[in-house]
């Protein structure tokens, strides 16, 4: 092979409560993801240590309202069909679909705005890639049950399932379970609508609710399948391969401790059994995972069709306590690498890290890929007209393109595609921010709410577009 395979699907990735806004319209429901305001605060809200389960006073949640995607959806897809997408990544709000999550009846109106938002997609040819749970938790699952520490989550979860496969059937084809699962351990309350009480155990806390959602994630499989052999599910893991910080053997060790703390969610779903160095972890740390003999046998019999993942930057470790200069990722902190350039929000660029990622996750699994999030967030400025001149965009997407096709061509990894993240400008989700933007569509609004929300190309918008219609040929 030459060439990226002919069917490789390109496009770009959004989440629901990044982009939709609408936060109360048609039934919806509230969600954790609408009570993380931005600020000081909100670091401490998403890993669970404040907590925060309605609006109050003197926040401003950017969720609320994004760039109101529920209202624009028809005018944003057809600029994704003009760069030329083969597909879409876009998640689910539960709360529109169950506004409190237990309900035994789905909401109508929430129904029908993905089954209009899907048929639009298809309209252009486009295929819908769907997240159904993306850092969103209905907050009556987290007030009434505790969230995923409460294994009653796999009943109204399974219920959600059913109802997407049985509604979407035809319409969908490739789900996601949840996003990013490896950050329940990172960001609890975002992960899993968790919250701590003073002197629990959080992390036997953290991996219970891991473990419901493994769980889950191997009955949605199961339902997926069963409803329609054409469904493809996926797992999701924010990745990121971990270097050692030396050739001292001590900090490969401390690399593979931290790479395993990550693929220990994809081992689950991808082989269907706790890893042993994980059950050694709980013993050594007195964590007891309740399970069932029934939930090891989903696990075992239900594993995912293809493995997606997000890449923003590699990760350094060390075994050495000396060594403490950190740099900023995507939530959890790494070690800082000499060798890369940052982004302005410290986040490390690393190309061939992205070739390393994909061949490690190839190497462990042996299982279709799909690169579901990749980009820069920066800060982009608009001339008069509107216009972005992202120059600095191009160039991280260009050389991360050019390192997932020599992990094709070149060392044969399989990969069925690749969704930029935040395709159009949206809500970060770490620092909740407007003007950390990643998109290939400028929209007119910012950090503090104000805006038109009016739609504008920037000038990697052409670009793109021309790498979907040579096929990841014309990168230039
Ligand atoms: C991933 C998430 O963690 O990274 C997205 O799946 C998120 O929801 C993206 O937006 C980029 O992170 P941030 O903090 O820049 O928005």
């Amino acid at each position: 092979m030459t060439r990226f395979p002919k069917n490789f699907l390109w496009g770009g990735a959004t989440a629901a409560n990044q982009c939709e806004g609408a936060y109360n319209v048609d039934g919806r429901g509230l969600a954790n993801v609408d009570v993380v305001p931005v600020g000081e605060e909100r670091l401490a809200i998403i890993t669970g240590q404040r907590k925060m389960v309605d609006f109050e006073e003197g926040y401003f949640y950017p969720a609320k309202d994004s760039i109101d995607m529920y209202h624009h959806y028809k005018e944003d897809i057809a600029l994704f069909a003009e760069m030329g997408f083969k597909t879409y990544r876009l998640s689910i709000a539960w709360t529109r679909i169950f506004p409190k999550g237990d309900e035994v009846e789905p909401n109508e109106k929430g129904l029908e705005f993905y089954e209009k938002l899907f048929k639009e997609c298809h309209k252009y040819g486009i295929e819908p890639l769907v997240t159904i749970t993306h850092f969103d938790c209905p907050m009556h699952l987290i007030e009434e049950y505790g969230g995923w520490r409460n294994r009653k989550m796999l009943v109204f979860y399974e219920r959600l399932c059913r109802t997407l496969f049985a509604r979407y059937k035809g319409l969908v084809r490739y789900w996601l379970t949840f996003n990013e699962i490896n950050m329940i351990l990172h960001a609890p309350f975002m992960g899993a609508g968790l919250y701590f009480e003073e002197g629990e155990n959080q992390e036997q806390v953290k991996y219970q609710a891991a473990h419901h959602e493994l769980v889950a994630s191997a009955i949605a499989t199961k339902i997926a399948h069963e409803i329609d052999p054409e469904n493809k599910v996926g797992c999701m893991l924010a990745a990121g391969q971990y270097y050692p910080n030396t050739s001292h053997p001590r900090d490969y060790w401390a690399a593979l401790q931290e790479d395993r703390e990550n693929y220990f969610f994809i081992d689950v779903q991808a082989r269907g059994t706790y890893p042993n160095y994980a059950k050694k972890k709980w013993e050594r740390l007195g964590i007891d995972v309740k399970m069932t003999d029934e939930d090891l046998d989903l696990l075992r019999a239900y594993t995912v069709d293809f493995i997606s993942f997000s890449y923003y930057s590699s990760r350094v470790a060390s075994g050495d306590p000396e060594v403490q200069e950190k740099t900023e990722g995507n939530i959890f902190a790494s070690l800082k690498n000499p060798y890369l350039e940052s982004s302005e929000w410290g986040w490390q660029i690393d190309p061939l890290g992205l070739r390393i990622t994909l061949n490690a996750i190839w190497d462990r699994y042996q299982k279709p890929m799909f690169i579901v999030e990749n980009g820069l967030g920066a800060i982009d400025k608009p001339d008069e007209t509107g216009h972005v001149a992202d120059d600095y965009r191009i160039d991280y997407l260009r050389k991360h393109i050019a390192a997932m096709k020599d992990a094709i061509l070149e060392d044969g990894v399989e990969l069925l595609g690749y969704t930029t993240w935040g395709c159009i400008d949206l809500v970060s989700a770490g620092t909740g921010e407007m003007k950390k933007r990643y998109g290939f569509i400028y929209v007119d609004r910012d950090n503090e709410g104000r805006g038109s929300l009016k739609r504008f190309k920037k000038k990697s918008f052409d670009w793109y577009k021309q790498v979907i219609a040579s096929n990841g040929e014309d990168l230039d």
